[in-house]
């Protein structure tokens, strides 16, 4: 039970407005020479935030630091293209304002007796439900659950939910190591296969289901960070519930790109529990969510104590509150929230049918680009990427990728080089079995096979990949000129 007390929206909004007049908040500061008659009769009229309308189109000159020149190689500068955005992303300026206003009025929530935190509490409260609409979850069933991230949403729930380390989770080999040793560490994980294409195996799902009656848990990622490939979390989530499990899917790569819906079109289909991290989705302050069914959450509760969590401590005795509260020990990370929120909201304003139509259009470019170069290995299906998020993977088998990916970030072009936190996906992509991965213990990264990763943001443009494609071309020569980064180094090409 909570134990501050709730302000009504219009309560709030006047305290707001009355704390802002007294700390000469500057939207009523009649001082404040933009408001004066003459700078509105020279200057241009600024559109309001909320008059704004974020489009596809537009919604570039939103994005904070994206025409930001970097001291390249040779001294000069230039604003970098980013395509690395499967890893987080850049601040968009709503956010960036939204939290900077927000923090004008921040107080303690849930704790505090002041005006100040009352408002905060109450905006903490209320970006429950703007999480949960956003994934089309009802606040009957479900609850938001505030996290730092995804690493520390799936951790905290495995730890909740594991009860022993004879429970058994079906996880598959295209996951992130955050839904993958999360359950490892806990508990039996079983695996589904990857096709040759990369994609998941639904059969092998389906197989190790029937041949696995206890399985618990089905724990899969609902866009896969190396591939992009989004999987059919529905139809996992049906087969699961008809043999008994629960479904976890990991939102990470899903979050900034694609609709989610925790609903599917029958009851089997539904998920049960989401979990996503705020900075992969354009609010770099941390924070993000598990949205999961409150009945099971309740059930359980994480290995992770503190404050917050509990109505009643004695010196024998705890009595603990309910979820969501009882997966957030410790102080709540208010800018994350409030960042969040923010960044929901222009996500759909912005429109998820865009957003994808426009990475399509964008993977589509890359790969043809990339396609006209000689010795290049592409990942994943290359023909039909309408189940691809914007992420493409590559290497070229005479260059090593860290060295071009090196390269091609000296002229300006950012990537991820590596393995992205996926090793046994990536290798299984690239061919390398368990023997070869062992010896990369201990190597250095160079020696240690990888491939180059370009992710899209909804702010990349169709110039950019001419850029990126010519900077390739260069970085290319640049290394096969230099005998030292080139074929006939002792550094592994195509690794
Ligand atoms: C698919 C996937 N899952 C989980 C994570 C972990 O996210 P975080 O680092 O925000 O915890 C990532 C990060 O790249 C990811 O891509």
């Amino acid at each position: 039970m909570k134990r501050f007390t709730k302000c009504s929206i219009s309560t709030a909004l006047m305290l707001c407005m009355a704390m802002s007049a007294v700390a000469g908040c500057t939207q009523t500061d009649v001082t404040d020479p933009s408001q004066s008659s003459e700078a509105q009769q020279t200057e241009p009229a600024q559109a309001e935030p909320e008059d704004i309308n974020y489009t596809i189109d537009n919604i570039r000159q939103y994005v904070v630091g994206v025409d930001e020149p970097v001291e390249l190689e040779d001294g000069s500068t230039r604003p970098m293209i980013n395509f690395d955005n499967a890893a987080t992303t850049p601040a968009l300026q709503p956010v960036m304002d939204a939290v900077n206003d927000k923090l004008t009025m921040y107080g303690s929530i849930g704790r505090g007796y002041s005006i100040k935190s009352n408002l905060s509490t109450q905006i903490y409260e209320e970006t429950r439900d703007k999480v949960l609409d956003f994934v089309n979850a009802d606040s009957e069933r479900y609850t938001c659950i505030y996290v730092n991230t995804t690493t520390d949403g799936l951790n905290k729930l495995a730890s909740a939910l594991i009860e022993s380390p004879d429970d058994v989770v079906l996880s598959t080999r295209i996951e992130h190591h955050a839904n993958d040793l999360s359950w490892r560490e806990r508990c039996h994980v079983i695996y589904a296969e990857v096709d040759d294409q990369g994609r998941v195996m639904y059969d092998d799902l389906e197989r190790l289901l029937d041949e696995n009656p206890g399985v618990k848990y089905v724990a899969v990622t609902a866009a896969s960070n190396v591939t992009g490939y989004v999987t059919d979390v529905h139809r996992v989530a049906q087969m699961a519930h008809e043999h008994g499990a629960k479904i976890i899917v990991d939102g990470a790569q899903i979050v900034a790109h694609r609709q989610f819906s925790m609903i599917g079109h029958t009851p089997e289909e539904n998920i049960d529990f989401f979990v996503f991290s705020a900075h992969k989705m354009y609010s770099p302050y941390g924070g993000g969510a598990i949205v999961g069914l409150k009945d099971v959450l309740n059930q359980h509760m994480p290995t992770f104590y503190g404050g917050g969590i509990v109505d009643i401590v004695t010196d024998n005795q705890v009595t603990y509150k309910e979820a969501p509260e009882l997966y957030e020990a410790g102080s709540p990370n208010y800018p994350g929230v409030i960042g969040m929120g923010a960044a929901i909201d222009v996500l759909e304003e912005v429109g998820f049918d865009d957003i994808s139509a426009h990475e399509q259009v964008l993977v589509r470019k890359l790969i043809d680009g990339l396609k006209q170069f000689d010795n290049v290995i592409i990942y994943g299906d290359t023909e039909d990427i309408s189940d691809r998020v914007g992420v493409v993977t590559f290497n070229f088998s005479d260059v090593n990728s860290q060295f071009l990916a090196n390269k091609m970030s000296q002229l300006g072009a950012g990537t991820r080089r590596g393995a992205f936190c996926a090793h046994p996906y990536v290798w299984r992509l690239m061919g390398i079995d368990e023997q070869e991965a062992m010896g990369f213990i201990g190597c250095d990264s160079a020696k240690t096979a990888g491939m180059i990763r370009a992710s899209f943001g909804i702010y990349n443009t169709e110039e950019e990949v001419d850029e990126f494609l010519e900077i390739l071309a260069q970085a290319l020569e640049d290394c096969h000129n230099n005998p030292i980064l080139g074929a006939d180094s002792d550094i592994p090409a195509a690794y």
